[in-house]
């Protein structure tokens, strides 16, 4: 690094001197020389500016023109043109030329395969043209693309086509308007040959809407279940939240090199093929509920993002918190409810916890930032979206709701606040949420201990929640905050008690807001069993030293599912830490009966959902228990695990069998219900992997499997339990889809999290497979990622090969795509919470990047919070 890369912060937002109202943009597409001229409308805001300060990077400047004249009075530097004594309001005439074929980094305009495409969030856009490249900068944009007719016949960009032509040497355009004013990260524009499934929907207004969604030639098989996502998601916009679409033309495109899942540009939404692609034959059934629920997010950031947009980068968590909690919610109402939350939930007990214990700590909103690209972060997301949740816990659906739109009326249009967002929904309800609002500025996990006091003589149930919240790394002083803490108490009939207190039945919803509050229940019979943190109703860990009996009891008696999975998962954590504890002190492992029996009680229960009967049976990750502890022991933490695993695959063997048998389906369906009995019947499959029939019943399953998921299901089984079937199944199926990049990533990830002593090794020799591309994110991530995120014990072999391995390939992606780059190091970042062999090989390996040359400010900002946090 030449020099350090300068930080941002929240705290110095100012509003623009200048702002641009209108944008014609015109693209001459060349796979090495594109020109772009920009002509702007620009207006004074501050009458005291005097010089213009556009953003630009990696462009060639052709030529500057002011009100149709040469101006030459302006200077350039890497990131900025700067240009000097502009009038008050003036028509901006930028010419630049940029290279899409060189654009690795996949950001701005690049090719993906034989396909132009932009990405142009958060900060992209710059690299197309000069321009004031900040969300409060909102105009409306005009774009003529022209190319190549035979080879780029679907011209796209955002709005509606209102023109189009051909002209001489086989060459054509199309011009675009988008009425919709909005700020740059959310242009878009497409070139390419593809096949296209089209339909339509009708608003609830009577609007008729075209739909598109654009593949690579071959693929339209593959694109019907984005399509039905698309319309449900839609109609559930109406229903759910009465928000209707606004444009005539809503277009999806699939594209193989991208970044990240998708992006909501106005119009025309350009996703990861990952999002999009998928039928029985190629994707499993995780693949097409991922596929409806980021359809679904990026359909519902029409309102939530474009429509009322963020004032600056600091407010990511505006749209997206909202979006993710929209896109949940989606996939709750036309789902199951509690396995969307068990899946969610364990994102946030999981990665989440560990981002807020990691140097790169933040808060939902965060303060300071050097590379926007890292912000795009579980806590903004996933955190972002529990903090919208218990908003909507506190206020209820109707206030909820009055809150949205509130915020529409006041905000459409423009560039709004987090502050913004609670202020409507304060407003709108009556509820006082000051408090509730430090959850946008304090990082870190909140612990909520818990001490519960039964008294006979009273009748009275008293319940003690302390809150505290550990230091970050980026904030040492933590306040108290608002926390609404769901709960239920049974008598041991299993029958629910009323809550009263004060002679008042109240509210399950408890507001925790001092540091210690008591609360006490009236009139509770009999000493209760206690239900606490319903639903997850706060981002908190939780501290409660329940009884295996109590835990068991909930399992079976709790009135709602994800309070009963919960109390299995709690049950669970209770016995695997304390088993940790023994591998550690050379003791032998205690797994009791009565631990094996309360699953063996959920297996067998004919009432219970199967997906749910799934999640109970699930153990939490490694990098889940991982979590609980001061210092992560991988390999007691990996030997525990597949203990307990292997104790259950035996003693309930009889179970799974009979499970598996009588769980086979003659068809494959989509359906909520089927998706569940296989899901549950390749739990069973990957228990009874561990036992003497595991080779025979693997093998069998691959080779009948009319369906991926239970092809994978096969391969994941043979790969964990190591079955001697291993090889041939891998080989089997790379023979079979070798030039499918998108399946061959399943294949991927298998290497990536391969428990066998040589699994580096291997993966090494797969990063010339003819199906590998470390250029495709991917593919990157599928066999990299998964190493360095779901391959502990050997991410973390003690003689540090992981690490050097993870560190070689930081160096390519460094100058290739940092934004990638940037992801993939995280696991490293976090050398602070193993031992010291360990913390000392990571730390070396970062030192090593911290000093290369070109370090990309991306990299740069994580590394260098980790050395000196
Ligand atoms: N706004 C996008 C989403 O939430 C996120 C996104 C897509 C993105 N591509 C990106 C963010 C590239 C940064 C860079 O779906
Ligand atoms: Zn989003």
């Amino acid at each position: 690094m030449s020099h350090q890369p300068s930080a941002k912060y929240r705290a110095d937002y100012t509003s623009p001197d200048f702002t641009i109202t209108h944008i014609d943009l015109d693209f001459i597409l060349d796979d090495t020389q594109t020109v772009v001229t920009a002509v702007s409308r620009v207006i004074k805001q501050n009458q005291d500016a005097t010089t213009l300060v556009l953003d630009g990077e990696d462009l060639k400047l052709v030529s500057l023109q002011i009100d149709g004249s040469e101006w030459g009075d302006y200077s350039t530097t890497e990131n900025s043109l700067t240009i000097n004594n502009v009038p008050e309001s003036f028509t901006l005439t930028v010419k630049t030329e940029i290279n899409p074929a060189g654009n690795t980094k996949l950001e701005g305009l690049y090719k993906s395969g034989d396909a132009f495409c932009t990405q142009c969030e958060a900060e992209g856009f710059r690299r197309i043209t000069f321009y004031l490249d900040r969300p409060d900068v909102l105009a409306k944009f005009t774009t003529r693309v022209e190319a190549d007719k035979g080879a780029f016949p679907y011209l796209l960009s955002n709005g509606n086509r209102v023109e189009s032509g051909d002209l001489d040497s086989g060459r054509h355009w199309v011009k675009w308007e988008d009425p919709h004013a909005k700020p740059s990260y959310l242009f878009a524009l497409v070139a390419g040959d593809f096949d296209v499934l089209r339909d339509n929907f009708v608003t609830v207004s009577g609007r008729n809407v075209e739909l598109e969604i654009f593949v690579d030639k071959g693929n339209l098989d593959r694109a019907p279940h984005a399509m039905t996502s698309l319309k449900n998601a839609m109609k559930w916009d109406e229903e759910r939240f009465g928000l209707e679409y606004d444009l005539d033309i809503y277009m999806i495109v699939a594209v193989d090199f991208f970044n990240m899942g998708a992006m909501e540009n106005k119009g025309l939404n350009v996703f990861n093929s990952k999002f999009v692609l998928a039928n029985d034959k190629t994707a499993t059934d995780n693949d097409y509920l991922g596929i409806e629920s980021v359809i679904g997010h990026e359909y519902f950031h029409n309102w939530t993002g474009n429509r009322v947009t963020c004032r600056d980068w600091f407010q990511l968590s505006l749209k997206e918190g909202l979006t993710v909690f929209r896109d949940q919610e989606f996939s709750s109402d036309l789902g199951s409810r509690a396995v969307n939350r068990i899946n969610n939930v364990r994102i946030i007990r999981g990665p989440q916890f560990a981002e807020d214990e990691s140097p790169m700590a933040h808060p939902i909103r965060p303060e300071k930032v050097i590379e926007m690209n890292n912000f795009y972060t579980l806590t903004v997301y996933e955190k972002g979206s529990e903090v919208i949740r218990m908003m909507h816990t506190l206020l209820g659906e109707e206030n909820f709701q009055a809150g949205m739109r509130l915020y529409f009326e006041r905000h459409d249009g423009t560039a709004a606040t987090c502050d913004d967002f609670v202020l409507a929904m304060e407003d709108a309800s009556g509820i006082d949420l000051s408090l509730f609002r430090r959850w946008y500025s304090q990082s870190g996990t909140p612990v909520v201990s818990v001490k519960a006091e039964y008294n006979s003589e009273e009748k009275t149930f008293a319940l003690t929640l302390r809150q505290d919240t550990p230091a970050t790394s980026d904030q040492k002083e933590k306040q108290p905050l608002h926390i609404p803490v769901d709960v239920e108490l049974y008598d041991n009939t299993g029958k629910v008690i009323e809550l009263q207190c004060n002679g008042k039945v109240i509210s399950n919803v408890l507001s925790l807001k001092e540091t210690e509050q008591t609360f006490v229940f009236e009139n509770v019979a009999t000493k209760p069993y206690l239900s606490l943190l319903r639903e997850f109703s706060a981002p908190v860990k939780l501290h409660y030293d329940a009884s295996d009996e109590e835990l068991q009891f909930l399992m079976v008696h709790a009135r709602n599912e994800f309070a009963r999975w919960d109390a299995g998962q709690m049950l669970l954590a209770k016995h695997i830490k304390a088993n940790v504890l023994k591998v550690q002190s050379g003791e032998a492992l205690n797994i009791p009966e009565s631990l094996i029996d309360a699953f063996r009680g959920v297996l067998l229960d004919k009432e219970i959902d199967p997906a749910l009967v799934a999640e109970v049976l699930t153990l939490p990750s490694e990098n889940e228990i991982g979590g609980w502890f001061e210092v992560v022991d991988v390999d007691a933490i990996n030997s525990v695990r597949s203990a307990i695993k292997q104790r259950f695959a035996q003693e309930m063997k009889d179970e799974f069998s009979a499970l598996y048998q009588a769980l086979k389906q003659a068809e494959y369906s989509i359906e909520h219900s089927s998706i569940g009995k296989r899901t549950l019947r390749n739990l069973c499959l990957n228990y009874l992997a561990g036992t003497e029939q595991g080779n025979e019943l693997v093998e069998a399953q691959y080779t009948h499997a009319d369906n991926m998921t239970d092809t994978v299901a096969a391969m994941t089984a043979a790969n964990t339990s190591e079955l001697n079937c291993r090889e041939a199944l891998m080989k089997d199926f790379s023979g079979k889809w070798e030039k499918d990049g998108l399946v061959m990533d399943k294949w991927f990830i298998l290497q990536g999290t391969n428990p066998a002593a040589n699994a580096l090794e291997n993966i090494r020799v797969q990063m010339s497979h003819p199906a590998f591309d470390i250029k495709n994110p991917n593919r990157t991530r599928s066999l990299v990622g998964s190493f360095c995120n779901n391959n502990p014990v050997h991410f973390h072999a003690k003689d540090g090969s992981g690490y050097k391995f993870l560190a070689e390939v930081l160096t390519e992606l460094n100058t290739s795509n940092p934004q990638v780059a940037s992801r993939l190091i995280d696991p490293l970042l976090k050398f602070r919470r193993f031992d010291v062999a360990r913390q000392g090989m990571m730390r070396a390996e970062l030192e090593k990047l911290s000093v290369l040359d070109n370090l990309a400010k991306d990299l740069f900002e994580k590394i260098d919070k980790a050395l000196n946090a």
